[in-house]
């Protein structure tokens, strides 16, 4: 299975993963990405249908914010809005 966490410390907030992959990530009050799966914790596993999607989003981030893993995201509680 896929990860996926978005960091946003980098995020500057340009919207692509949002458009590539709408079921994977929604934005805070500052138009800052978060993985909507699990509210960015990155534990919870992305469908099988939207890897493809999630793919998409990781490609389309001009600051390569969208991580993505084989394995959970652990210790990321700072990285939740
Ligand atoms: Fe941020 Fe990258 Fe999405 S900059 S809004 S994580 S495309």
């Amino acid at each position: 299975a896929k990860y996926t966490i978005v960091d946003q410390d980098t995020c500057i907030a340009c919207s692509a993963c949002g458009i590539a992959a709408p079921d994977l990530f929604d934005y805070n009050d500052e138009g800052i990405s978060f993985a909507c799966l699990d509210d960015n914790q990155g534990m919870t596993p992305v469908p099988e249908d939207m890897e493809d999607d999630l793919e998409d989003a990781y490609e389309s981030c001009p600051s390569n914010s969208i991580k993505m893993a084989d394995e959970p995201f652990t210790c990321k509680k700072e990285a939740a809005s």
